[in-house]
């Protein structure tokens, strides 16, 4: 019995995340009396030019023609779920969804949608998918005099939540964060979160700062000709943008001080200044590789360091978090190598490498993901001449 049990658990179909009313369903926009002309980002973008400008070149505008995205859901099964945060309104889904055949909402029951727009769902995170809700138009300010209804917001961060909160508390499952789980390491940063497998509920969103973060202030008008206000950068930025992640990483290679008669150590350290989250945070597949290493003059490697600094899970038979190497805001996290002593070649140089990766080798070659863009790149190289002091 329990041996079927668990060999079904190492075949059956992977979901590592509980389906929850934030994103159940696709927003409906069937109810307000507006155009898809309306809801699309160019029209949007014909009076707000710079956010338009500026979301363009973000993830979000990508988030369904991303060709990592699309290879990783086909190989998912093509899970309707998927869709309510990648396209998250209901004219960018082909499918309605009318209700679902199973408790855990992964089986909706779909029909037909007449309202479906190609163009729409190409998108995907589009202005609407944040901005619009019931008819009206979410925003910081609320009284401004705008040719659409609008509505404040009690608190910013609250847009981010629909997306990037996501639950992982089952009876067979045991995470230290709930998958993706951003925003319970902010509270875990700041002393307000004990690890309850998975399990996460938004205290109080303006503590966890993501709009302060990724939408940086500058004052502007928001439409051409208007007042000057307090505004917000709409890009973004995350792993895919080598300069955020290096501006959020101190990073030091250096000689220690215990000069033992014959031994030299170098360590390399490493400081999460920038991210109020873990950093790499978001999806497991994000790591940095750390890689140390000692050369002889004709430049053959004699001593070799390599770590990973990831989330690394078990997801058969259970899902179990094992261990969690990335860095957490503000600890310096040290690595070593020692010069080996001249054996038949004298060492001459020590170097320290440390690389981001947005997936790992083995993963992209299982999806079959033939990515045109780099999946890695360097955030951090440095040689140090070892000058022979004696
Ligand atoms: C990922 C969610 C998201 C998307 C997508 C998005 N916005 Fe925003 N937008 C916000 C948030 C959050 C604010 C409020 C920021 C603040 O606290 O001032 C905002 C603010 C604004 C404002 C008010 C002034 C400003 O610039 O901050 C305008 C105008 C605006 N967005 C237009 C757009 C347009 C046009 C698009 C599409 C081209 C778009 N937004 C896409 C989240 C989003
Ligand atoms: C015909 C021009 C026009 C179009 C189209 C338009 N807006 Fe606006 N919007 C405005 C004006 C004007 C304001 C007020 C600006 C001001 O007072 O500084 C405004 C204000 C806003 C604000 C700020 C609201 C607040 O309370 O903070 C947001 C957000 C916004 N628009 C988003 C959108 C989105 C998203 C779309 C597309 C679905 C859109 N707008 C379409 C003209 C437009
Ligand atoms: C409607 C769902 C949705 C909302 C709302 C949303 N996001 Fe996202 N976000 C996504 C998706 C989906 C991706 C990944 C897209 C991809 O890479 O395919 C993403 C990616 C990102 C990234 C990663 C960039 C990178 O380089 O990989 C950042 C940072 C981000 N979002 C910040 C925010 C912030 C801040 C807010 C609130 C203002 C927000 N998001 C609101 C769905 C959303
Ligand atoms: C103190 C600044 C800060 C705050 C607050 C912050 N972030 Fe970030 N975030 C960063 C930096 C810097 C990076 C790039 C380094 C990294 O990936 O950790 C980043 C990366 C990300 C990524 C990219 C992960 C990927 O897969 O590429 C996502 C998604 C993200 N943040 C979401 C959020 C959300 C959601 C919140 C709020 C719950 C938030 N961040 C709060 C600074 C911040
Ligand atoms: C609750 C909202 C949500 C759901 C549901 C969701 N995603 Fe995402 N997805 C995100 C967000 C937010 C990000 C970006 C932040 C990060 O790195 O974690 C993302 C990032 C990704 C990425 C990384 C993209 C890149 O450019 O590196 C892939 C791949 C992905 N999702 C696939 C899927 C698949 C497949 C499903 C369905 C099984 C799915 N997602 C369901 C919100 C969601």
């Amino acid at each position: 019995m329990f041996a079927t049990f668990l060999g079904w658990r190492l075949v059956r179909p992977m979901t590592i995340f509980v389906v929850t009313e934030n994103f159940e369903l696709p927003i409906d926009t069937s109810k307000a009396a507006i155009s898809t002309e309306a809801l699309r980002a160019s029209t949007c973008g014909a009076c707000h030019r710079e956010n338009y400008e500026e979301w363009k070149t973000s993830i979000h505008s990508q988030a369904w023609t991303d060709p990592y995205f699309q290879i990783d859901w086909k190989f998912d099964e093509l899970q309707q779920v998927c869709k309510n945060c990648h396209i998250p309104l209901d004219r960018q889904q082909e499918h309605k969804v009318l209700g679902f055949n199973d408790a855990e909402k992964l089986k909706p029951i779909l029909a037909d949608n007449p309202g479906f727009d190609a163009g729409l769902q190409h998108e995907g995170v589009t202005c609407a998918g944040c901005h619009f809700r019931d008819g009206k138009i979410l925003g910081a300010h609320g009284d401004l005099e705008a040719p659409h209804p609008v509505e404040k917001l009690a608190d910013a961060n609250e847009i981010c939540l629909h997306c990037h909160v996501v639950q992982g508390a089952s009876w067979d499952t045991f995470f230290r964060y709930p998958p993706c789980g951003t925003a319970a390491e902010i509270e875990a940063g700041a002393g307000r979160w004990q690890g309850r497998s998975g399990e996460y509920t938004v205290r109080n969103a303006s503590e966890l700062g993501c709009v302060q973060c990724h939408m940086p202030a500058v004052e502007r008008s928001l439409v051409d000709g208007g007042r000057v206000r307090q505004s917000r950068r709409h890009l973004w930025r995350g792993g895919h943008d080598p300069a955020t992640v290096k501006q959020a990483l101190d990073i030091r290679f250096t000689e220690t001080g215990d000069h033992a008669a014959d031994r030299r150590t170098f360590e390399l350290s490493l400081t999460n200044v920038g991210a109020a989250h873990y950093l790499p945070t978001g999806t497991p597949d994000r790591h940095l590789t750390v890689r140390l290493r000692v050369f002889d003059a004709a430049g053959k490697t004699l001593a070799e360091e390599n770590h990973a600094l990831k989330r690394t899970t078990m997801w058969r038979p259970f899902i179990i978090d094992l261990w969690d190497t990335r860095l957490p805001r503000g600890q310096p996290r040290i690595y070593r190598i020692e010069i080996p002593a001249a054996g038949k070649s004298a060492p001459v140089a020590v170097e320290a490498v440390v690389r981001y990766h947005l997936l790992d080798e083995a993963r992209r070659a299982r999806i079959g993901y033939e990515n045109k863009e780099p999946i890695a790149y360097e955030v951090f190289r440095r040689r140090l001449e070892l000058l022979r002091t004696q």
